[in-house]
Order: structure tokens, then C-alpha cells, then sequence
């Protein structure tokens, strides 16, 4: 269906792959997908005869319907803009959102972490309740009866029960014979259940770009299943502050924020349990963490507030909130705990790597936790005390706002070489080249720096054969289009972007120094946690001054550690009650109120290794 001339073409932008290009007119979103590498599931080639092509229009318009699209989507899918890629053409710039089953090719995302032991102590207890029918003789009621026979157990009684598993108590006690099990949080039931019966748990961490989920045996403090999937709020905006603008336009904007996310978790919930044996009915309590915009997000809390100076949150303190009420689904009684907040823009996710990772115990010395993403958070442990900075180290880490940059999936460049003059590159499952993503990204940087490619001021050298005008600046031709190659450049706009980003955190590094009287080699351990963080290569990090020039020992990456602390906080009430006391005791350093910001944010976009001391930049 071409509606404009061959010559023409349109800006076409696949989420969450975060792949983007042009789209010539009279080619089908299908086509266009192949074209740019992205894959999409077409069982049928593109006839439209089997409807695996489900893709879903964000904004931008594109031809009418066909009659095959109304044999495989309801009216329902076709008002929320559900489309068959095979069958749809783009009429203008659009962008199109692939969910997971129509990807044929799943994106990499981090739920491995650390490995922390604990001793299972979660804030739901579970009973075993047997107790004698109801007879003409003894006519109590059903729930007091339940109540009664377990207070018997307790020493502190149980006086509440939740309105749902009432509902549903007369019947299901009288199915199970008088004899149940019961799961009881601070003095209410709310879980009832065969005995004996699993109990389970859920660990959430809900960043930005991705969420990773752990269904934990609260018994025996064993994870049983692990899920990674990318945020679906990706299709409102990469990062923070357009996702919080989206939920600004209008109430139903962040309505669908919010249940989107909801959505997306209840499918991994549904996934983890059918792969476990469990019923969601035994996932008795949820705990859930994130940045501040992503907590709130999820809650549907005003965000205005956050969006603008002084940046407060709604609230800072942990929650407690009933699933239901949010639409997840565990047991209907459950609730899911929110870990505390510190700040606007530094949430419980970073509390949660500071419960996981315990920067505390290393006495001497001072230990930085970085925790890199679309934001990234820092903090300063040193003597007891904490400190934290949030840096607005945007999308480009994650493949954003960089010409071919990409999520890491299967054919994204994630590791870059160039020696003896040559470039060398790795792709994730060593699949054809198709965009580079944030490590590959990184490296790529590191290594034009290394070979005079870019001058220490980030500007990309003419004099080298690889480097071309193309039309909008120079670039670096990283894959020539050859054969299936699809051609994959490093722009000059592309490294810009880079050094905003890198120069956001090592600004971020240097005013938490500065404030506690420090020089950078005086920290004594550098965490690394975060998705980004765990592939990213230290020394590629270093050489472009992202940051500080350290011996490597001194780093450790340790994977997603907000999701181990997560479960941690699941799993125990001490490391829960920890998780407050890391957050009433942290203090956030704002960082437009540190002197000289902006002169150091300046000097850090400077690539290569340097000191920066009281304002004086030294190289090494
Ligand atoms: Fe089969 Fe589109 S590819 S319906």
C-alpha cells in the first residue's frame, strides 16, 4: 500500500529495541524491521495469514487497516493502535513498539546479582489451622472461628482479616475440612490456603529500561525462578524525565504508565510460577524497587512535584501497599513492600544495592557505589557515613540518542577492538552486526581515543581513513556495508553525547569527594552494580575519564545488586529494617548547589585519564 514515491522515506523508531533509521516509502513495518535488523516473528513471511507480526503504533500515522488485520485483531487491539507489521506502511516519521512475543530475538537483560546469604525471617508467618465444624451447638461464625483457633498459636493475636480472603473463607474452609493454612502480616489474615501449602515471595527491581523479577521461597530463602524483561514505560520516553512528562499530560497518560508496568509484571509472575509448579496465590508478599520516578510510577503518585526544583518526592518513606489495589496479581490479601526512598532522583533501588552490597564493612578507607543507568546514582560510604549524588547520565549508555545505538540483544556490538590497524568487534551471541549497545558504546569511545581517532576534546580526527563526512559531521565508520553487513557508524553527535554522559558521572564522583575532603585515590573500593555496570569494561571506563584512574582491583562489579537487595528485604525484617535506616541516614548532595559544577562538568567531558582536584585538572 505506498502511499508516497520510491525516493522518499520515513523516520521510523522500534521500541524497546531501541533501534531507529529510515524507512523508504512503500516498504511494510515488517520490511522495514528486516531492513534495520530488527526481528520481528513472521511465521507466514509476510502474507498475513498467521498474525505473529503484532506490533503497536505509539504515534504517527500509517495506511488503514486490511481485511487480514481484522481477521487476527479485535476492534479493542485496533483503537489501541495494534497493527500487523506485515500488513501496515508507514504515511510519516513513526514510532512502533514490538512487544516480547512478537521479538524474535529476546533482548539481554541482568537479573544475575550478587549471591548473599540470609537467615529466612519475612514478615509473613504462616499456621496451620484445624478446627471443629460449626454445629447446632456451636454456631460461631466462620472467620471468628478461623481467628479464634489461631490465636490460640500466637502471642500476639491476629485481629484483622482482609476483606477478600473473607469473601471467599466459608467456602474455601469447607472445601479444605477444617483444616487450612494461614498466612498472617502484622496481626491481619491475609492468605488462606491447603495445608500444607508453598510459600513463596517476590523480588522486584524496576528500572528505567529494565525490570528484573524473583520468585523466592520465603521458607528456604531460595530463589526458584528469575525473569528479565525491558520496561514497556520505554515506549513513553528512554528516560526519566520524559516518562515523568508523559504522566504529566493527563491522568490517563500515567494510568497507562502505571498499568503497563502492572501488566508486564503479571505475565512474569504468571511465567515464573507455571515454570515452578506454584499457584500466584502462594506469592504472599512482594517487594519492589526503583528509582524514585519508577516508584512512583508504579503507585501512581502525583509526579509533578518531582519534575520540578526542589524535586521532593510524594513520599520517602517505605510502603506498604495491598496488591490488589495495584493490580497485581498475588494473593489478593498480599502486599508489596516499597523499600524506602532517599531522594527525588536517588530511590530505593540504591538503597537496595547498599543493603545487598554493605559498603560499611569496608572499614578503612572510603567506598564508592555507582550504580550506572539511564541515572546514575553514587554514594559515598567513609567512616558510618553516606552520602549520595544523583547524575543525569541520560539514555546514550543504553543505546539511546546515538545514531545506531541499540538495547543489548542478539547482533548489538558489545565489545570494540582496534589494533595493528584493524577494528575488531563482538557481537551478543555473535549474531550479525546490527547497532552497537552501551558497552560496545563505551569501548568504541575508548578505543578511537586510544587510536588519535578523537582528539582529548572528543573531536573526531579527518586525517584518519576510517573517518568520513557524513553530511551532518564526521564519522566513524565502525562496520562497512558489506554483504548482509548493515553499516554501523560513530557520529561526532554520537560522541558528544558520550562525554555529556561520562563527564555527568564523574562530576557526580568528584562533589561527593570534594565534600567529604577526599582525593580520588583515596577511595579504596569502587562498586559497580547495575545492568550497564556489569559489562561495561573498567579499564575502556577509565580511559575515557569516565572514571577515576584506580588500579582495576580496586573495582568489583557485581551484577544487578538493587534486585539482591530486594530480596534480601523480602526475606528478612532485619535487612528490611536495615533498608531504613540506610535511607533515614544517607545524605543526598544536590549537585546544581556544589560549587563549581558546572566548570567541572566542563573539564570531565575532556576524554582520556586525568585527575581533578579543587578545581585544577591534571593529567596522568
Ligand atoms: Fe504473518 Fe504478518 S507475518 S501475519
Amino acid at each position: 500500500m505506498p502511499v508516497r514515491s520510491e525516493a522518499e522515506s520515513y523516520t521510523i523508531e522500534f521500541q524497546p529495541v531501541g533501534i531507529h533509521g529510515h524507512c523508504p516509502a512503500g516498504k511494510s513495518l515488517l520490511d522495514c524491521a528486516r531492513q534495520l535488523g530488527v526481528g520481528i516473528n513472521s511465521v507466514c513471511g509476510g502474507a498475513g495469514t498467521c498474525g505473529n507480526c503484532r506490533v503497536r503504533v505509539l504515534n504517527g500515522h500509517v495506511s488503514p487497516v486490511t481485511t487480514q488485520e481484522h481477521g487476527y485483531l479485535s476492534p479493542s487491539d485496533l483503537k489501541n493502535g495494534w497493527r500487523l507489521a506485515c500488513q501496515t506502511y508507514p504515511a510519516g516519521n513513526i514510532k512502533i513498539e514490538i512487544p516480547p512475543e512478537s521479538l524474535s530475538a529476546p533482548q539481554r537483560t541482568q537479573v544475575e546479582g550478587l549471591h548473599v546469604e540470609v537467615r529466612p525471617d519475612p514478615v509473613v508467618d504462616s499456621y496451620r489451622v484445624s478446627m471443629t465444624p460449626p454445629s447446632l451447638t456451636d454456631m460461631l461464625g466462620d472467620a471468628d472461628r478461623v481467628v479464634q483457633t489461631l490465636n490460640k498459636q500466637l502471642v500476639k493475636p491476629c485481629t484483622l482479616v482482609d476483606f477478600t480472603v473473607l469473601r471467599q473463607l466459608s467456602m474455601r474452609v469447607r472445601e479444605l475440612g477444617w483444616e487450612c493454612q494461614v498466612a498472617v502480616r502484622s496481626e491481619e489474615l491475609i492468605a488462606l490456603d491447603r495445608y500444607p501449602s508453598r510459600r513463596v515471595g517476590l523480588a522486584v527491581d524496576l528500572g528505567t529500561t529494565k525490570i528484573a523479577a524473583y520468585l523466592v521461597d520465603l521458607d528456604s530463602g531460595k530463589t526458584l525462578a528469575k525473569r528479565g524483561a525491558t520496561n514497556p514505560q520505554v515506549g513513553f520516553g528512554d528516560d526519566i524525565i520524559s516518562r515523568l512528562s508523559s504522566a504529566m499530560k493527563s491522568a490517563d497518560a500515567a494510568h497507562q504508565l502505571q498499568e503497563t508496568v502492572v501488566r508486564s509484571l503479571n505475565s512474569m509472575i504468571e511465567e515464573m510460577c507455571r515454570e515452578t509448579g506454584t499457584q500466584p496465590g502462594q506469592v504472599l508478599e512482594t517487594v519492589l524497587v526503583g528509582n524514585t520516578a519508577m516508584h512512583h510510577l508504579f503507585l501512581g503518585l502525583a509526579v509533578d512535584q518531582l519534575s520540578r526544583s526542589p524535586f521532593v518526592p510524594a513520599v520517602s518513606s517505605a510502603i506498604d501497599v495491598k496488591a490488589s489495589n495495584l493490580g497485581l496479581r498475588i494473593t489478593p490479601g498480599g502486599y508489596v513492600h516499597l523499600l524506602p526512598n532517599i531522594a527525588g532522583f536517588v530511590g530505593a533501588d540504591h538503597v537496595a544495592v547498599l543493603v545487598a552490597t554493605k559498603p560499611w564493612r569496608y572499614r578503612k578507607g572510603a567506598v564508592l557505589t555507582i550504580d550506572i543507568g539511564t541515572n546514575t546514582e553514587v554514594s559515598l560510604s567513609q567512616g558510618g557515613k553516606i552520602t549520595a549524588v544523583s547524575c543525569a547520565s541520560g539514555p546514550a549508555f543504553e543505546g539511546g540518542h546515538i545514531r545506531h545505538g541499540m538495547r543489548a540483544m542478539p547482533g548489538a556490538i558489545e565489545r570494540v577492538r582496534i589494533s595493528d590497524g584493524t577494528i575488531q568487534y563482538q557481537t551478543i551471541d555473535g549474531a550479525p552486526p546490527i547497532g552497537i549497545c552501551g558497552s560496545g558504546i563505551l569501548d568504541s569511545l575508548a578505543e578511537m581515543y586510544r587510536a588519535g581517532i578523537v582528539d582529548e576534546r572528543g573531536r573526531i580526527q579527518t586525517s584518519h581513513r576510517w573517518v568520513r563526512d557524513g553530511g551532518n559531521g564526521r564519522e566513524f565508520v565502525l562496520v562497512e556495508a558489506k554483504g548482509d553487513n548493515r553499516e554501523i557508524v560513530i557520529t561526532q553527535g554520537d560522541v558528544r553525547e558520550l562525554q555529556l554522559a561520562k563527564a555527568a558521572i564523574r562530576t557526580g564522583i568528584l562533589a561527593l569527594l570534594e565534600n567529604a575532603g577526599l582525593r580520588e585515590e583515596e577511595i579504596t573500593r569502587v562498586i559497580v552494580a547495575g545492568a550497564f555496570g556489569s559489562y561495561i569494561d573498567i579499564a575502556s571506563a577509565i580511559s575515557i575519564g569516565m572514571l577515576p584512574s584506580l588500579p582495576l582491583r580496586r573495582y568489583r562489579q557485581v551484577g544487578n545488586a538493587a534486585g539482591t537487595g530486594a530480596r534480601l528485604a523480602l526475606l528478612s525484617r532485619k535487612e528490611r529494617k536495615r533498608a531504613q535506616d540506610i535511607a533515614a541516614r544517607t545524605h543526598y548532595l544536590e549537585l546544581a548547589g556544589v560549587p563549581g559544577f558546572t566548570q567541572t562538568l566542563a573539564e570531565t567531558t575532556h576524554l582520556g585519564k586525568y585527575r581533578i582536584s579543587r578545581g585544577k585538572k591534571s593529567p596522568l
